[in-house]
């Protein structure tokens, strides 16, 4: 018995001989209702044998680590428009991959994406290899990725737990342990189920499952099709799983961004250093971005500076940031490090979603910069 984990017998309102679930019930119900997805093989076509393209499977199961299904649509479908083979990924300078990804975060990411695709094409001819561990040697492939694209691209048996299937395991299984300690827990009941054929399509399944309808609230266990096996249903703990260790509250960081334009319109944005938060990207250059209960101002060049009304928020994983930001124009010839680029031209940067917030920021309080 693992530890955390609630026997069958022992909840109550589960009588002894409630059935255990199995991947079968969960596979007919995907058959009828998975969802349709530009990287998948419809489970009809999966079920002849039709495995999707590797590169399809790597590519959306490293945009999908970052957010959800809606926002990864376009940008898929913009990667393979732009790059159709990993060879042609490989081939791309880094920056335009940057630019690409802009908007989907976590960029180091991207940059593992590019060496990955480098890697695919230098080392294995252009082909990913097909087993969990030739995949987990590559960069930016962890357990999870390398079992998603082995089962999904290459029918292996292996089990990827995304935290959709995490928390349909942990209702399914009335897991009362709290995440993360839950998560051994939660791959070993996966995995146990995981089929010999079709693993690929298990997966996904519960995927589909725990974005459709074993959903974080409001749960439709009316529709699903696992209700008769689930034991937090039967013990009434459903909205209560899984539980989750209390959160650490996220440090405020807080700096200044300086919005610089010169006598024709263009603004100074600069890279910000390769390693670090938005290691790569470009930004309105700003301070350090101190733990500090006020904001520091340290204006990279003295000029008539204009403090702008309100602040830019921005969240990241471990920690919170505001930036007030200040404009001036300023004396364009003066070396400031940067790139002066007109404000139609950001597009063709890697801006991150915290430099857009601050560009509108900017544009909403003094509208676009005129030429002279
Ligand atoms: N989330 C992550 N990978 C997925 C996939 N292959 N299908 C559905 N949802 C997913």
């Amino acid at each position: 018995m693992l530890e955390g984990v609630t026997d069958r017998h022992n909840v109550s309102n589960v009588s002894s001989d409630m059935p255990a679930p199995t991947a079968d019930t969960i596979l007919e119900w995907y058959d009828r209702n998975a969802r349709r997805l530009p990287w998948r093989v419809s489970p009809a076509l999966s079920r002849q044998g039709v495995r999707p393209d590797p590169y399809h499977v790597w590519l959306s199961e490293v945009m999908l680590q970052q957010t959800t299904v809606v926002t990864v649509g376009p940008y898929f479908k913009k990667f393979l428009e732009r790059w159709p083979r990993v060879e042609d990924l490989a081939d791309a300078d880094l920056d335009e991959v940057l630019t690409a990804w802009a908007g989907l975060g976590y960029y180091a990411r991207a940059r593992n994406l590019h060496k990955c695709a480098r890697q695919v094409r230098d080392q294995h001819g252009g082909h990913f290899p097909d087993t969990e561990n030739g995949l987990r040697a590559l960069p930016g492939i962890g357990p999870y990725t390398a079992a998603a694209i082995a089962a999904i691209a290459f029918a292996r048996k292996a089990t990827p737990v995304d935290g959709n299937i995490e928390r349909v395991m942990a209702r399914l299984f009335a897991v009362g342990t709290p995440l993360p300690d839950a998560k051994p827990a939660l791959k070993s009941y996966a995995t146990s189920m995981t089929p010999e054929q079709r693993a690929g399509d298990y997966a996904q399944a519960v995927m589909d499952l725990g974005a459709t309808i074993c959903t974080p609230r409001a749960p439709a266990c009316g529709l699903c099709p696992w209700w008769p096996d689930c034991l937090a249903h039967a013990g009434g703990t459903t909205a209560e799983l899984p539980r989750r260790a209390p959160k650490v509250p996220r440090p405020v960081r807080r700096a200044t961004a300086y919005w610089m334009t010169r006598r024709d319109g263009a603004v100074l944005l600069r890279r910000r250093p390769e390693s670090g938060l938005l290691g790569g990207m470009m930004e309105v250059p700003s301070g350090d971005w101190a733990e500090s209960e006020v904001f520091r101002d340290d204006p990279p060049v003295a000029a008539d500076w204009r403090l702008l009304p309100g602040l830019v928020t921005h969240v990241f994983t471990h920690l919170q940031l505001e930036l007030q930001v200040r404009a001036a124009r300023i004396d364009g010839r003066r070396s400031l490090g940067g790139v002066w680029v007109p404000v139609e031209k950001f597009g063709d940067h890697p801006l991150p979603t915290l430099t857009r917030k601050v560009v509108h920021h900017v544009l909403a309080h003094l509208g676009r910069p005129d030429n002279e």
